[in-house]
């Protein structure tokens, strides 16, 4: 029988490639799509689903109790699976206010509707689980050696990974005091298609392709561990179908790069395409990011040998297919790019370029 999903920031990047991926890989799923459609969600990542009768979308906030509680009475979900966060640490080092609001209070209303609809008693209503889509950054900083497993100890610095790391606490105690059925997925950084042009892949991207200056922060030796987000996708689902409930599963592809690295990576493709004036002469080095992480790493051994999961993408061909995606969705681009953003890029990198 067909599963019905709550799918909350099912308009931003990873939440509209997930909602994409489950509608095209299961015929009899149903996903009820909440978003705020703030800057970071996007409707038009979802044109090829939203005359889906399977897809019903629904504006709103994760914080909204009342209409919350009208969804679970209308559509009665069998998954939460919840991505609807602020998700840009650069924004939280300047507003941290609202991260606090939606990634902590937000998740904490949705545990609440959850438990109210699921549970009877002391027990649970069959099938039913609720999935908090969590960061690798909530576990801090690494140095030179050594990988995140699921033991590494929560070690937040940025106010983002601080309010992710809260709302991981909190699904944990709704598991350890009332039992709820609850999975945990730690993901390393995305690419891919659908993502906002301010984190770091989409932003170069789209820098190059208007020959604008390439903003490397500090030296650009920081690491991040890329994984393809159909990659990340897919984790998710089997974390949903068979993930053992009260776990945590990292998700990543064992694919570090330094900033550097990526920055340089994008220009040569692009340069391969024909892109001439694209250079290495467009990278600045500007200010380093307050409190900046220098390195990440998943472990993603667990979840591989628990489930199976594995990443079938690899970086080389991954950056590629990203790099064609965003030039052949110019107006894409360009309509994200207008408004909010403008005004975000003068506040955050000082008009340059
Ligand atoms: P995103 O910023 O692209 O999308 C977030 C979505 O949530 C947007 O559509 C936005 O409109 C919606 N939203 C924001 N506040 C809301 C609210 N109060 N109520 C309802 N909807 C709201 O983010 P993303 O990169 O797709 O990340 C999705 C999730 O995955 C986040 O929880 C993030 O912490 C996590 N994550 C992201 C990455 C990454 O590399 N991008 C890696 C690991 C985990
Ligand atoms: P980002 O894409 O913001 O993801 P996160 O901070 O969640 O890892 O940044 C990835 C890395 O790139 C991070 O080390 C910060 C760096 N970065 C730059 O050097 N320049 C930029 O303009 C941006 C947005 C990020």
């Amino acid at each position: 029988m067909g599963r019905t999903y709550l799918v909350t920031g099912g308009a931003g990047f990873i939440g509209s490639n997930f909602v994409l991926t489950l509608l095209s890989q299961r015929p009899d799923a149903k996903v009820i799509n909440l978003d705020k459609l703030t800057y970071a969600g996007n409707l038009r990542n979802l044109e090829r689903v939203m005359e889906d009768p399977r897809h019903v979308f629904i504006k709103g906030d994760i914080c909204d109790r009342e209409l919350l509680d009208g969804i679970f009475r209308d559509h009665d979900p069998d998954f939460v699976v919840n991505f609807a966060a602020e998700s840009h640490v650069d924004r939280s080092i300047s507003d941290p206010s609202v991260f606090v609001r939606t990634n902590v209070l937000g998740t904490g209303c949705l545990l609440d509707t959850s438990k109210a609809a699921w549970q009877q008693g002391d027990s649970w209503r069959e099938g039913k689980k609720y999935l908090q889509v969590s960061t690798d950054e909530v576990y801090g900083s690494l140095g030179a050696e050594g990988f995140f497993t699921e033991e590494t100890p929560l070690d937040p610095h940025s106010p983002y990974s601080a309010s992710k790391a809260a709302a991981d606490l909190l699904v944990k105690a709704y598991h350890d005091t009332y039992g709820m059925p609850v999975n945990i997925t730690r993901c390393s950084n995305n690419y891919g298609p659908y993502q906002f042009p301010e984190k770091l892949i989409p932003l170069i991207i789209n820098n190059c392709r208007n020959l604008r200056e390439l903003p490397v922060y500090g030296d650009g030796m920081q690491i991040r561990d890329w994984l393809y987000v159909e990659d990340h996708c897919r984790a998710i689902l089997m974390v949903l179908d068979r993930g053992v409930p009260g776990q945590v599963y990292n998700i990543g592809g064992h694919n570090e790069r330094t900033n550097i690295f990526i920055v340089k990576a994008i220009i040569s493709h692009l340069r391969e395409l024909g892109f001439e004036e694209v250079s290495e002469g467009l990278i600045r080095h500007v200010a380093d990011r307050k409190g900046h992480d220098r390195r990440y790493g998943i472990d993603p051994a667990k979840i591989g040998r628990e489930l199976g999961w594995q990443p079938e993408t690899m970086f080389e061909q991954g950056i590629i297919k990203t790099i064609d995606w965003y030039l052949s969705n110019d107006a894409w681009l360009d309509e994200v790019v207008s408004g909010d953003y403008q005004s975000y890029y003068q506040r955050q990198y000082g008009g340059r370029g």
